[in-house]
């Protein structure tokens, strides 16, 4: 790098613009970034001590990606003389990648969000503030002015009210930055996870959160510092004489390569990082908000837990994408999530499943009145795919609700019901709000996720970790395989006290023993997708035909080449073809028809029929073996996949699929890990 930055100013920067890079895929329409400027020296007026003035933080913001603000930030800093600082005994600096919900992708609507002039108070938010409208009129009447369409805007603006106001009224500066913050929460609404700066609280970052996820990192710093690599002699010192580095983040992504140590901060707790030290305050909401003092807030002490995972697992390795890179790590993947919880049973001992986080309530899940699987996008098809074996091995009635839906509507849920929440983030707003309201309605909530210690996994009553291992590409395809290994483990669990179903459940944990192999072998056809994708890259649409356990195939399918090759695609349940579908049909569209051997496959069988009668453009995938059995004109095109237990197919057939989403979208130029408009994790509503 020659860039002309001391070396202090470039490892701030670097580390700021590195935690940027980690958070990208969680949105990437512009970013932004604060760090602090010089500190002016002056001469008391005896000229006997020298004191130091902070002058406002520097504050950039960019439209596009990470790239592009760090490309002008290094722009700008070279060529002014903010180079000029010789060190910095502490510094506190945010920054943000946003993915906009309110107001357009643009520098103005980019965060950090400021106080105005000055940049008194600067704030990086996660979530959505609902009363903005009102807080804004309100801030407009006391006489500032807005420059973004963003709902963020009014937090700066109103942190900068409440300190003007609280001085006014003390004549003094006595109000400290943790009452300022807790003000300006009593009047927020919505969702949020939010950092605030401020000059009048130089080195001091404030940090709180009520619904959205965030992190506090910890480290340590011994004299040592092996990971620092190139900035290995920078130290921090704070007051008490402990280097250190506290990092907040959303996501732990943005942490692991700094430290594994971390506090999970919990809603309504306020983290005040001073002089390298962290005080935690509890803020409560419902009694704040009829509260007109700031006494409701008490000191909280709280454990660091350690992350468990590795800077690898963030990594492309040898790939050229993420997805690229999940798609083919599923064998891994599965195996990480079945490791330790299938039972190889012996001579007088059946094969069974374990899992620990389940177990105490299996009963209480058989006796439910009905399950309910909720969840959005991938995570909806996942449970979608586990459906029919539940219902087979528990008996009990399983119904689907798509998150959103089930709020618009306010749909019923019961005390009787059990509610399985499936999402691979856990912080997903719309299942997160169903999991209240199913809470609300005494359900018992049952937690499917790939993130330890988020919102779904702490708040649910018991659940099931997938361990897919952290998943990058904003479209979900490990998470998805092992979350359906998951939900097929669930069932297996429930049906475990049912005689009549022993050999069924034996079969199906040979099944998934074998899984990974069989998925290893699926893996082969990659260059047999690449070709197919050669041959559909011009298309404007593709159908996707399934039923029974892979009619969630054919959504999944579907999805995969809608969100990443922005290819129009549409998963059609089979038995449904006749009643619309079948219209589309003629030589020129691409269908894929999945039929591999099942209970439905000679229903399939007859799909195939009717469309190759229209003369449709057929892709056909089938069990190894079977080609002539679908297409015995051999005009059709055909897939062959390996044959696995019927209910662990879904894991099988999805994969080519994946992979043809992948090409199609390579081969079109398009970003694959990170799509256009889309983001991996949707806190808001
Ligand atoms: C977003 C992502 C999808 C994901 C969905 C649900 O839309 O782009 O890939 O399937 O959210 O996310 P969750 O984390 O709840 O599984």
């Amino acid at each position: 790098l020659n860039y002309n930055v001391n070396r202090e100013r470039r490892y701030i920067l670097e580390v700021l613009f590195n935690g940027l890079r980690r958070l990208e895929y969680r949105g990437y329409d512009s970013a932004g970034i604060s760090i602090d400027s010089s500190d002016l020296p002056s001469l008391s007026p005896d000229h006997h001590t020298i004191s130091f003035k902070s002058l406002p933080p520097l504050v950039f913001r960019q439209e596009g990606n990470i790239e592009s603000l760090v490309k002008s930030v290094y722009e700008e800093v070279a060529s002014t003389d903010l180079n000029l600082v010789e060190s910095f005994p502490s510094h506190a600096g945010i920054a943000h990648t946003r993915w906009a919900t309110h107001g357009e992708p643009a520098p103005r609507n980019s965060h950090p969000q400021s106080s105005g002039a000055g940049n008194e108070f600067l704030v990086v938010h996660n979530g959505v503030v609902t009363n903005y409208q009102v807080l804004k009129e309100t801030l407009v009447r006391h006489g500032f002015t807005f420059e973004s369409e963003t709902d963020t805007e009014v937090i700066p603006k109103l942190a900068k009210f409440v300190f003007d106001k609280a001085n006014e009224e003390e004549g003094d500066q006595t109000v400290t930055f943790s009452q300022v913050v807790l003000e300006v929460m009593r009047h927020l609404e919505g969702a949020y996870a939010l950092i605030f700066k401020s000059p009048h609280y130089p080195n001091e970052l404030i940090a709180c959160k009520r619904g959205s996820p965030l992190l506090l990192g910890v480290k340590e710093l011994t004299e040592d510092r092996s990971n620092g690599a190139s900035f290995h002699d920078v130290k921090f010192l704070t007051k008490n004489g402990q280097p250190k580095e506290l990092f907040f983040s959303s996501d732990a992504n943005a942490l692991v390569e700094h430290t594994k140590k971390v506090l999970v901060i919990e809603d309504g707790e306020v983290v005040h990082l001073k002089d390298g030290g962290v005080s935690i305050l509890k803020f409560d909401h419902d009694k704040g908000k009829n509260s007109g003092s700031l006494t409701r807030s008490a000191s909280v002490q709280r454990a660091l837990s350690v992350l468990e995972m590795e800077v690898e697992q963030i990594n492309k390795g040898n790939y050229e994408h993420y997805m690229q890179k999940e798609i083919h790590e599923q064998p891994e993947s599965l195996t990480t999530t079945m490791r330790g919880r299938l039972i190889r049973g012996g001579s007088c001992k059946a094969k069974s499943v374990l899992l620990g986080g389940l177990k105490d309530h299996l009963k209480t899940i058989r006796r439910s009145r009905r399950i309910v699987f909720i969840g959005c996008g991938t995570s909806y098809n996942a449970a979608l795919a586990a459906r029919p074996i539940l219902e087979e091995l528990s008996g009990v009635p399983v119904t689907m609700e798509i998150a959103s839906d089930l709020l618009d509507r306010q749909g019923p849920i019961y005390r009787e019901d059990t509610a399985v929440f499936v999402s691979q983030s856990g912080e997903t707003a719309d299942t997160l709000h169903a999991l209240e309201y199913a809470l609300e309605n005494g359900a018992l909530c049952v937690g499917i996720t790939n993130t330890v210690g988020s919102a779904i996994a702490r708040n649910t009553h018991c659940g099931v970790h997938i361990n897919a291992g952290c998943e990058i590409g904003v479209a979900s395809t490990k998470a998805y395989t092992s979350q359906i290994v998951v939900m097929a483990m669930v069932a297996l669990a429930i049906g475990d006290d049912t005689i009549s179903s022993q050999a069924r459940r034996e079969s199906i944990i040979d099944g998934l023993f074998d899984l990974p192999n069989k998925v290893r072998e699926v893996l082969k056809l990659d260059q047999e997708m690449k070709d197919l994708a050669k041959l559909l890259i011009a298309e404007q649409s593709l159908l996707m035909f399934g039923r029974g356990y892979n009619y969630a195939t054919a959504l999944e399918g579907a999805l995969k080449v809608k969100e990443v090759a922005l290819m129009h695609s549409e998963g059609i349940l089979a038995g449904e073809m006749k009643h619309g579908p079948l219209a589309l049909v003629d030589e020129n569209l691409p269908i894929v028809v999945i039929a591999t051997q099942d209970a439905c496959f000679s229903k399939q069988q007859s799909v195939i029929q009717q469309l190759h009668a229209r003369k449709g453009r057929l892709i056909v995938m089938c069990s190894k073996g079977k080609a002539s059995s679908v297409c015995p004109s051999g005009s059709c095109r055909v897939i062959e996949v390996p044959q696995v237990e019927d209910c662990l197919q879904p894991v099988v057939n999805i994969v080519p699929l994946q992979l043809l989403a992948y090409h199609l979208t390579v081969l079109r130029g398009y970003n694959v890990d990170q799509p256009r408009n889309l983001a991996k994790s949707v806190t808001t509503e």
